[in-house]
């Protein structure tokens, strides 16, 4: 533990702080009570915070030094003014929320009340379950305080394992984006990819992508647009249009991600020139022309442009 015991109280039990408290026990912080009222939170409480009293919030709120609050984004502000309304934030009390959007504008009515108040969000996905303490580890915490809490706010960091990085106020909900495009829409992408090799009779669709999207998870990660492989890249339009004709028959669920990543990644090539705009074109071409197919009765690629651009499209071949 790198400073005094505080003692801890979380405003409720979720997947998220049952977890932190849980760590943060383990660190040297007792922790106080704790607020949940579903059989989820109470036998998260059992499980991970096991003899802490459970508690009203405002009874919570009393009792600790530090006061996570990690209820739902579209709860917070409610929160925070009802413990403040009812008197329970006390002056010099930490009150600290894990929200990746919000700042500190939501804890305001806290910080009125003499609290010191912190944003602390972890770039991290949880289960609410002891499989997240050890993922804490290296965990990056998206930080907002002022210069008054900066020095616990990084210790608390600490005493968690993970790794501070300060986030201005006005970038918290950029910083968020980032982390929801990469984290959430690369679920979206891995279980359609999954889906699309199980129709093509895959009996290990995870096996099969498993090294694959390692490895270029791993090259992203490393090289950024410099690690892009495939058809796009290369120019290769007749693969994207037989790909394009195969998901609108086979799976034409997951024609709109394919175009909107295609998009995005031809965009992205030609920027980092890589391909050249004239051999990009065709392509652009086909994507517009399959969105227009997957919003229309029709399956197939027929043209949706005027002739003459379909003459060129012709010569770009
Ligand atoms: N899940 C993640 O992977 C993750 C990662 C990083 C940050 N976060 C952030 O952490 C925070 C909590 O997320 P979570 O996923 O842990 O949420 P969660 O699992 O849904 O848990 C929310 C907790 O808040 C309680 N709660 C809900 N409404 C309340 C209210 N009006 N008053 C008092 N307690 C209330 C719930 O109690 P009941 O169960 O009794 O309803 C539950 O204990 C959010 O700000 C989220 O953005 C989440």
């Amino acid at each position: 533990m790198t400073h005094r015991p505080l003692g801890v109280g979380v405003v409720g039990a979720g997947r998220v702080g049952a977890v932190l408290a849980a760590a943060l026990r383990a660190a040297g912080h007792p922790v106080v009570a704790a607020a949940g009222e579903s059989d989820a939170s109470r036998a998260r409480i059992a499980a991970l915070l096991p003899d802490v009293p459970i508690e009203k919030p405002t009874a919570v709120a009393r009792a600790a030094d530090v006061l996570l609050l990690t209820v739902p984004d579209d709860m917070l502000g409610n929160v925070v003014a009802m413990l403040t309304a009812s008197g329970a934030i006390r002056e010099g009390q930490y009150v600290v929320h894990t929200s990746g959007r919000h700042g500190l504008a939501v804890l305001e009515p806290a910080r009125e009340a003499g609290a010191r108040v912190v944003a602390m969000h972890p770039a991290m996905t949880f289960t609410g379950t002891a499989l997240d303490l050890e993922r804490l580890g290296g965990c990056v915490f998206g930080l907002t305080a002022g210069a008054g809490e900066r020095a616990v706010a990084e210790a608390l960091v600490a005493d968690l394992g993970g790794r501070p990085m300060w986030v201005p106020e006005e970038m918290r909900t950029l910083y968020h984006a980032g982390l929801a495009h990469g984290a959430n829409h690369l679920v979206t992408l891995v279980t359609e990819a999954m889906e699309m090799l199980a129709a093509a009779g895959a009996d290990d669709p995870s096996g099969t992508l498993r090294p694959l999207l390692t490895a270029a998870l791993d090259n992203a990660l490393a090289h950024g647009d410099a690690a892009l492989t495939g058809p796009i890249v290369r120019g290769d339009a007749g693969t994207v249009e037989a790909h394009l004709e195969d998901l609108l028959a086979n799976a034409p669920q997951t024609v709109a991600s394919y175009v909107a990543m295609a998009r995005a990644t031809l965009d992205r090539a030609v920027t980092d020139g890589r391909l050249l705009p004239i051999r990009a074109l065709k392509i652009h071409d086909l994507l517009a022309r399959a969105s227009v197919a997957a919003a229309t009765p029709t399956t197939t690629l027929a043209p949706v442009v005027p002739p003459t651009v379909v003459d060129r499209t012709t010569h770009l071949r």
